[in-house]
């Protein structure tokens, strides 16, 4: 599993790790989330929220939503939580949601109620397409009608890659772990209509990221 530690970010003694690339991607991510979450009300889940770097800033930009993060690893649980409390923001702890199982059936997922949206960046080509299938299944189930799901970060459009520096990040990928890669937006897109979910947009980001959203109509 991909994890930041102490022995591959930066870490405060409070326990916040910190991610290289956050302070350059989150103000376009902020800024193309916006449209789609600025009106919402109630709750958004993230998966693989990491550092919790994106979970606190997406909670101060987006303060009519209960932004609920999450990761399976218990060092970036303890993050979240020490970013969340760095950034004096209420309590809300991180969920350990393992997105390759039925998180959607979870007690502490569904105690949630049905959900305004589901985040989740920089985190399916970093895990086996298992999390993927799973994210997307689970986002049909736990959704409210109308809800989104939202994936941020580097995929394949129709088999092609986004630049050469994709394509070396994809090859990397695959020699470290052969069931990791860039997904492309087409296989995502699939597994959304299986799942009751349609493709709302695809929107090109700084860096040769993409950020692809799906509704449940
Ligand atoms: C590259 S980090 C991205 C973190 C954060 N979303 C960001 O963009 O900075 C990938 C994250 O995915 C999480 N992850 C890995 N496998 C997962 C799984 N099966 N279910 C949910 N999250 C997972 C990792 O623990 C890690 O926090």
């Amino acid at each position: 599993m991909a994890r930041y530690h102490a022995g591959n970010a930066a870490v405060a003694e409070d326990g916040r790790l910190f991610s290289h690339v956050f302070d350059r991607n989150s103000p376009p991510i902020i800024a193309a989330l916006t449209p789609w979450l600025s009106a919402r009300s109630g709750t958004v889940l993230e998966i693989g929220s990491g550092t919790g770097q994106h979970a606190g800033a997406c909670q101060l930009a987006f303060p009519g939503l209960t932004w609920q993060p999450s990761d399976p690893d218990p060092e970036h649980r303890a993050s979240v939580t020490a970013w969340r409390r760095h950034l004096r923001l209420d309590d809300l702890p991180p969920i350990a949601l393992d997105a390759s199982r039925d998180w959607a059936g979870a007690p502490e997922v569904r105690a949630l109620g049905p959900l305004s949206a589901v985040v989740s960046m920089n985190v399916i080509h970093i895990a086996p397409l298992d999390v993927a299938r799973g994210i997307v299944h689970g986002a049909g189930k736990a959704l409210a009608d109308g809800g989104l799901l939202i994936f941020y970060g580097p995929f394949t459009v129709n088999g092609s890659h986004m630049g050469e520096g994709n394509r070396a990040f994809d090859a990397g990928l695959r020699a470290d772990n052969p069931g990791w890669g860039l997904r492309d937006t087409a296989e995502i897109e699939a597994l959304a209509r299986q799942a009751g979910l349609s493709f709302a947009a695809l929107q090109a980001m700084p860096a040769n990221n993409r950020l692809l959203t799906l509704t449940k109509p």
